[in-house]
């Protein structure tokens, strides 16, 4: 999806002096039968700007394959929309030097409010019906701190509210539209614990079934 110029220029506003590097754009129809939302791309997805287009989006589309569906078929997006960096001093065997790399990392509190615009700018547009909250950034961004994904994985929440920028654009408020919210582990989670994937597997196709019955 493209943003409007005047919003990524306050978005930029908001983020300034954050070590946040370019912008990888949400991708897929509008009024999609899945809005997934994960937590920031990393260096993959902005130099594509394709939404999890690395790794983790392998992960993902093996998790959309469990249901039938393609990257096509849904909306992909992320709270954060431009990449999160660190700095690191790393001594190079190779190079017999030292050298400074910029790897991922998780987005801050501060960082995800900077880009609250972007994102709720996403969920306006697209007008999902059900959301897949990806992962204990997303959850906490749309839902606030009361759902954990360790416990709550592969809940369903119906006629749920979800958190947006409020009036003062310093904090959250939540939303009039209602919404059905699926909480799901981040795609990446299985990358560290391969003992989650059948988890993961039935949690998805919790989403299936629940996709079948309401058609
Ligand atoms: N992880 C995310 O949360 N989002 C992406 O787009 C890629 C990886």
């Amino acid at each position: 999806m493209k943003y409007p110029e005047k919003l990524l220029e306050k978005v930029r506003q908001r983020s300034q002096g954050m070590q946040l590097e370019g912008i990888n754009e949400g991708a897929g129809p509008v009024n999609p039968v899945l809005m997934l939302v994960g937590e920031a791309p990393g260096r993959n997805e902005i130099k594509t700007n394709i939404p999890f287009n690395g790794n983790s989006g392998k992960e993902l589309m093996k998790s959309l394959a469990l249901l039938k569906l393609k990257r096509e078929d849904v909306y992909i997006t992320s709270v954060v929309r431009s990449r999160p960096y660190s700095k690191k001093k790393v001594f190079d065997k190779k190079l017999n030097t030292k050298i400074v790399k910029y790897p991922n990392r998780k987005p801050t509190k501060k960082e995800i409010l900077a880009h609250a615009p972007l994102f709720d700018y996403e969920v306006e547009q697209v007008k999902p019906k059900i959301i897949v909250a990806m992962g204990s950034t997303a959850v906490e961004r749309l839902l606030g701190s009361e759902y954990k994904i360790s416990t709550d994985h592969g809940k369903v929440l119906e006629n749920q509210a979800i958190l947006q920028l409020n009036q003062k654009e310093d904090g959250y408020e939540w939303s009039k539209d209602k919404y059905t919210i699926f909480l799901e582990y981040h795609p990446a989670a299985v990358l560290y614990r391969r003992k989650l994937q059948e988890t993961i597997e039935q949690d998805w196709l919790k989403i299936g079934h629940y996709l079948k019955d309401s058609k």
